[in-house]
Formats: C-alpha cells, sequence, structure tokens
C-alpha cells in the first residue's frame, strides 16, 4: 500500500524538536547506504481532545531490543523517547489520528562496512487514516520467502529488511491485489509485507509461532491476549500449511498500520463466505475500543496526550 501524508509543522531529531524542513541528514549516513537502522509504527487515535497512543512503552522497547540486537547502542533511555514523543505530538496539536516513526540508524563517519559510526535518532510523526480496506482485501502468495532465522535477524524491525517486504508489497500490488503473504524459508505461511496473520478454524484462532521467522507483532501480542483472556476463543500458537489458509473459516491480518483486517480472498480463493467473519468482526470491535482506552483493564496500553 502506498500512503499519502501532509507534512505536519514539527519533527524530533537528535534531542531536539525542528521545524519539519530541518530534520534532516546528511548523504553520507550509514543507515541510507547498508540498511544499519531500526524502527518503530505506533498509533495515535484522535479522540475527544487527545491523541491516544497504543502500547508507546512496548514499542520503544521493542526499538532498544532492535537496535541492540545489530549492535547499536541508542543514546537516551526508552523513558526520554517516550517523553519525546509525547512532546512532539503536543507541539503538532494533530487533531485527527496519527501514525509515529522513531528511527534509529548508523550516521555519518567513516562508509566501511564495519564502521562504527555515531547514531542519529528521530521521531516524526504524521496524521494517517485507515491503511487496508476494513471491509476485506484480497492477497497473495508472495515468490520473495522470508529469511530464517540463521540467515537474517528477522526478530529485529530493521530497515534494511523492508527491501524485502517493499519488494512482496509492489509485486502483489502489480498482479492486481491489495496485499502480499510471505511463506517462510519452508514453505509454512509467515506473515504479511508489514502485518502479522491469523486464521481461524472453528472458532479458534491460530497463528504462526514465534520461533518461526515473524516479527513479534504489538498488535499480535494484543489479539493473542485479549483473545484467550477476554473473548473466550482457543489460540494456538503452530506452523500453518498454505493450503489451509486457503481453506480457513476466517483470516486476517493484525499489525499497527493494519489494526485488525479481515481477508476474504488468496490467490483466488475465497476465505470463508468471502465477508468479513463473525470472530474477526468481534475482535477489531473490541480492538478500536482497547486502543481507544474504552476497556479498563487495557488502559495502561494507552498513552493519553492532550492537545490545547
Ligand atoms: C513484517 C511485519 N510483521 C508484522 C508487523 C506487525 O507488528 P506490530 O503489530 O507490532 O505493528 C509489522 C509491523 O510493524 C511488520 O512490518
Amino acid at each position: 500500500m502506498s500512503v499519502e501524508v501532509s507534512w505536519p509543522k514539527y519533527a524530533w531529531i537528535n534531542g531536539k524538536i525542528v521545524e519539519w524542513e530541518n530534520a534532516k541528514v546528511h548523504v553520507f549516513v550509514h543507515g541510507l547506504h547498508y540498511g544499519t537502522g531500526v524502527f518503530e509504527g505506533i498509533r495515535g487515535y484522535y479522540d475527544s481532545g487527545y491523541i491516544k497512543i497504543f502500547r508507546l512503552e512496548d514499542h520503544m522497547k521493542r526499538l532498544f531490543n532492535s537496535a541492540k540486537i545489530i549492535h547499536i547502542k541508542i543514546p537516551y533511555t526508552v523513558h526520554d523517547l517516550v517523553n519525546a514523543t509525547v512532546e512532539l505530538i503536543k507541539a503538532n496539536k494533530f487533531t485527527k489520528d496519527i501514525y509515529i516513526r522513531p528511527i534509529v540508524f548508523r550516521g555519518l563517519g567513516s562508509f566501511g562496512l564495519r564502521a562504527q559510526n555515531p547514531v542519529d535518532v528521530a521521531i516524526i510523526a504524521v496524521e494517517f487514516g485507515k491503511y487496508l480496506k476494513k471491509t476485506g482485501i484480497r492477497c497473495t502468495i508472495s515468490s520473495w520467502r522470508k529469511p530464517s532465522a540463521d540467515s537474517f535477524p528477522v526478530y529485529a524491525k530493521t530497515t534494511g529488511i523492508y527491501l524485502l517486504y517493499h519488494l512482496a508489497s509492489i509485486e502483489a500490488a502489480m498482479n492486481g491485489y491489495d496485499e502480499a503473504i510471505l511463506l517462510d524459508h519452508e514453505g509454512f505461511v509467515a506473515e504479511g509485507s508489514g502485518e502479522n496473520i491469523f486464521i481461524v478454524k472453528n472458532n479458534t484462532l491460530i497463528t504462526p509461532p514465534t520461533y518461526d521467522a515473524i516479527l513479534e507483532g504489538i498488535t499480535r501480542d494484543t489479539v493473542i491476549k485479549v483473545a484467550k483472556e477476554d473473548l473466550g476463543l482457543n489460540v494456538i500458537e503452530r506452523r500453518i500449511r498454505r493450503e489451509e489458509l486457503y481453506t480457513a473459516d476466517e483470516a486476517f491480518f493484525t499489525g499497527t498500520a493494519a489494526e485488525i483486517t479481515p481477508i476474504v480472498e488468496v490467490d483466488g480463493r475465497t476465505i470463508g463466505n468471502g465477508r468479513i467473519g463473525e470472530v474477526t468482526s468481534k475482535i477489531m470491535d473490541y480492538y478500536n475500543s482497547i486502543t481507544l482506552g474504552k476497556i479498563e483493564k487495557y488502559r495502561k496500553w494507552v498513552t493519553e496526550v492532550r492537545i490545547d
């Protein structure tokens, strides 16, 4: 999916809020040349005078873990970046839903592969509506596979691996589909180009396990927790064969951008009755309430920023 955004007034870079036009780095930064960077995608929902950020701290913790995996030491704490995000949102006075993008990458210095250049840190927040169609999308199995955990640090949300998802996404669009589904190196269903995947069979949710080569999605984690604890659903984490996906009762993606997106077709096979399934619909509604802080038990996941 390509997303049109209008630019906000301010961005945060290396400790300061600056005018959008001044949030710049040099063309010689290491991250640009070799993909030596990590990032996050976080949503904030505008609701009656507040931006409500979903699982902000968990996203920042994943950012630090991703950085650690690729030998990057972020010169701030999780707390610093949480506060910086809140300040940036206040400065921009957003009154619509937003997407927040913290990014950390090796900056200017040497161009050697081994260079341990100083690290640049930025936070960008832009207005952002729905990413994928909430009425259900048509998907295709990508010709690009998700590499195994011994071929690439797949648990880290690195900038480098997004070349793979970019290619998968473009290929799906070129073939007339809304989104790509990547298989893992052994041919089992892994994930979408920016989403985790679930199927529903006999009221049970099935999703690929985290020991497989998937990103440990925060939305995936949310769905697993609430499906078991609040919606009375069984959840099984196990490998999924491609044929099981084609013959599932329901299927859906989870992701910060995608939220809960129903999948109604895969490679010309209609999933279920071709409409949003009952279980998927229940999860979509519940997820919306959670992200807006309307379920008491999960209010701890929501950071409210008052927009004056
Ligand atoms: C490849 C990939 N898988 C899964 C996800 C879903 O992760 P999350 O729910 O944490 O946004 C994303 C999005 O960040 C992603 O890019």
